[in-house]
């Protein structure tokens, strides 16, 4: 690394690159404060790609912050549904009711305010205030500590809070005043030209003649990461219980993970046939037929759960379960991806 390098010059190699490049998204037609903080949210640990229908249809129902703030938590779930983290849109409702409450429904502008928001840490902060503001708030995200690692060579541990915070340090210091392209011109050649998992493509990077990566041949090799923590790994047994067209849900509790969204009832371990169907009875159930048994593995941040599913047809509706219709699963309740899973066919 070079302590001297000279970053002044990225707003004037970053920009007019952006302005031609840019990738046509549906949060880039406005620069609306709500706009921005939806888009930034989803956009945290999910795919632009993936981002795009949700982002449309979420704004189709709840159009702006007050309808946000009022709205029914089933609704909420299900707009959020498949996305994962769901305790980005409780934050995002929770955020919503501060707004009206303590800034007479309009999104504050100081970022120690934004700051203050439920859901919202210094990278989304960051992206707010710079993009629907304009102002000199760095957001320093995976893909724009990959391109300031390669371009300064610098081989800190990129998950280290400590390379985050010399890196927004560093963009701060050279903030243009078109700051919201700026930072969003930095987090498109991340997601580009300089992206994750693959060789960068320094041949069509704006940034090429200031990039010390570049020069050194050491780009590919960069970012470092510290090595990872290995998962906790659970054992379910899920089952899939049926009657007369209708399916067994339950809602998780309040607290922990998957908070109060519904689930396919399950149980720790991976029973085998007879003690699936023991487990059914136990549930106050009486079954009738295993119609078949499916392995599938849902990975979380810290935990994966290796889960075996059980199609298991019942006598008659009980438990202490909801009994839903296919199309009430398919329209209503909010499933999450580690059930849905079994549930498409
Ligand atoms: N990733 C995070 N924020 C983004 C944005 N505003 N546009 C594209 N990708 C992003």
């Amino acid at each position: 690394m070079e302590a001297t390098q000279d970053l002044t010059g990225l707003p004037g190699l970053l920009l007019p690159w952006y302005r031609k490049n840019r990738r046509e998204l549906p949060w880039r037609a406005d620069r609306q404060p709500y706009h921005v903080w939806l888009s930034e949210i989803m956009l945290q640990q999910t795919r632009v790609e993936a981002v795009k229908g949700y982002y449309t249809r979420f704004l189709a129902a709840l159009p702006d912050i007050q309808s946000l703030a009022q709205c029914d938590d089933e609704l909420l779930h299900k707009l959020w549904e498949g996305l994962g983290y769901y305790s980005r849109v409780r934050n995002l409702k929770k955020a919503a009711q501060v707004i009206l409450e303590r800034h007479g429904g309009v999104f504050p502008e100081s970022h120690d305010e934004v700051l203050a928001l439920p859901g919202i840490g210094e990278y989304t902060a960051g992206a707010i205030c710079s993009i629907a503001f304009d102002q000199p708030t760095p957001a320093v995200d995976g893909n724009v500590l990959r391109v300031m690692s390669r371009l300064r060579d610098d081989p800190s541990p990129i998950d280290l809070p400590e390379t985050k915070r010399r890196v927004s340090a560093l963009l701060a210091g050279v903030y243009p005043r078109e700051a919201g392209e700026f930072t969003q011109a930095l987090m498109e050649l991340g997601a580009t030209v300089c992206g994750p998992n693959r060789a960068p493509d320094c041949e069509h990077c704006p940034c090429q003649r200031l990039c010390l990566g570049f020069r050194r041949g050491t780009a590919e090799a960069l970012p470092v990461k510290s090595p990872k923590k290995q998962r906790r790994q659970e054992d379910r047994t899920v089952f899939i219980l049926s009657c007369d067209g209708r399916f067994a849900l339950e809602k998780r509790p309040e607290k922990g993970l998957l908070a109060g969204l519904w689930q396919f009832p399950n149980v720790a371990g991976k029973l085998d046939t007879q003690a699936a169907l023991d487990a059914a009875a136990a549930m106050g159930l009486h079954p009738r037929e295993i119609l078949r048994e499916v392995e599938k593995i849902h990975i979380f941040t810290h935990i994966q759960w290796n889960m075996k599913g059980i199609y298991l047809e019942v006598a008659e509706t009980g438990g202490d379960f909801q009994w839903f219709t296919e199309e009430e699963i398919n329209t209503q309740a909010a499933l999450p991806t580690a059930f849905r899973q079994f549930w498409e066919r």
